[in-house]
């Protein structure tokens, strides 16, 4: 299958280019950096060099597609988040998916997967988890991507062949659990928790939400909503132990901030998105017949330490 995936330098994209690649998808991806194409053109990757944000080559290729997964997003991580770059962000969100539909002949092109996150569907609670007809006041990022999402959802009924997808905590050995777990541990600094909370955590394996997305451009149905995370819903304190105990740290130390600390540091968002419960099933994705690589943070959890491990050691 031809796949463009827009968004493929990113967290997720890399891992999902090595994933397409890997399954044999001739794979080609959108970026604005010429530097960065020449990497992905050495993996064996179809670069287009191109803007979302301006006119050009991409507009025409995007329709030559057996498929679409677009990931491409303004920044988010390793900021303070105040409610003005929230905004801001929103914005760029919304232009990046008004600009994408607008490229889109749907007569032509067979699948798009567009990628939000599960803060859109809000606090799910603690209870039993949640499915995609959950939908509460969105919670942290969500209510900057529901602009989006309901645009998403218009052109789906106006015609587009899509599918949106939803992945909750993805983890793997970069981005927030580096920076929040792995660094720290390794490192023997404490390691910082929200005090009063024992939020719920819907994690997925980086591979595994690569692959998801991936098999929802064969799979997943026209007009659907998909969760992707894996078997099993936890507290983040447990996940958190787990990592503990994979690094062998036998006297970690802990930092616990307050609401306001919190608040304060990162910004009202992102401490939102922190206290927010993510506790949603895939039951819905696995009845598509998708089989997880690492079932649960048991699987998972062992191999992102080690390539995490692994990459220190090389450093
Ligand atoms: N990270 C998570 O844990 C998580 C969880 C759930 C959902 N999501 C969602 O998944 C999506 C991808 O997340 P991510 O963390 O992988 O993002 P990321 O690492 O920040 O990557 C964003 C990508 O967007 C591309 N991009 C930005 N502006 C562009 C433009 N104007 N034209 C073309 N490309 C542009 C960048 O490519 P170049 O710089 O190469 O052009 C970059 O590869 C986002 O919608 C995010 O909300 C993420």
């Amino acid at each position: 299958m031809n796949v463009l995936i827009t968004g493929g330098t990113g967290y997720i994209g890399t891992v999902l280019v090595e994933e397409a690649l890997k399954a044999g998808h001739t794979t080609h991806v959108l970026t604005r950096s010429t530097a960065k194409s020449q990497n992905l053109e050495q993996q064996g990757v179809k670069v287009i060099v191109g803007d979302i944000l301006q006119d050009g080559l991409w507009q025409q290729k995007i329709n030559e597609m057996d498929a679409v997964i677009h990931l491409a997003a303004p920044p988010t991580w390793g900021k303070k988040v105040t409610k003005k770059v929230a905004l801001s962000y929103a914005d760029g969100h919304l232009q990046l998916t008004k600009r994408l539909f607008e490229a889109i002949d749907p007569e032509r092109l067979q699948r798009l997967v567009f990628v939000g996150g599960t803060s859109y569907f809000g606090d799910s609670g603690n209870q039993d988890p949640k499915t995609e007809s959950f939908q509460a006041e969105p919670k942290g990022w969500g209510p900057y991507i529901a602009p989006s999402i309901r645009y998403a959802k218009e052109k789906i009924a106006a015609g587009y062949p899509a599918t949106i997808v939803f992945p909750a905590q993805i983890y793997g050995p970069s981005s927030w659990m580096e920076q929040l777990y792995l660094q720290p541990l390794f490192t023997k600094k404490p390691l910082t928790s929200l005090k009063g909370y024992r939020p719920y955590f819907s994690p997925i394996h980086i591979e595994d939400c690569a692959r998801a997305l991936l098999h929802l451009t064969e799979h997943g149905e026209i007009g659907e909503d998909y969760i992707i995370s894996d078997l099993q819903q936890l507290p983040s304190a447990v996940f958190r132990d787990e990592i503990i105990k994979i690094m062998g740290v036998k006297d970690p130390k802990f930092r616990e901030v307050p609401r306001w600390l919190c608040q304060f540091i990162l910004g009202p968002v992102l401490t939102e998105y922190a206290t927010a419960h993510t506790n949603f099933s895939s039951n819905k994705l696995q009845g598509t017949g998708f089989k997880f690589r690492y079932p649960t943070y048991k699987e998972g959890l062992p191999q992102v330490v080690k390539a995490w491990l692994d990459l220190q050691l090389s450093n």
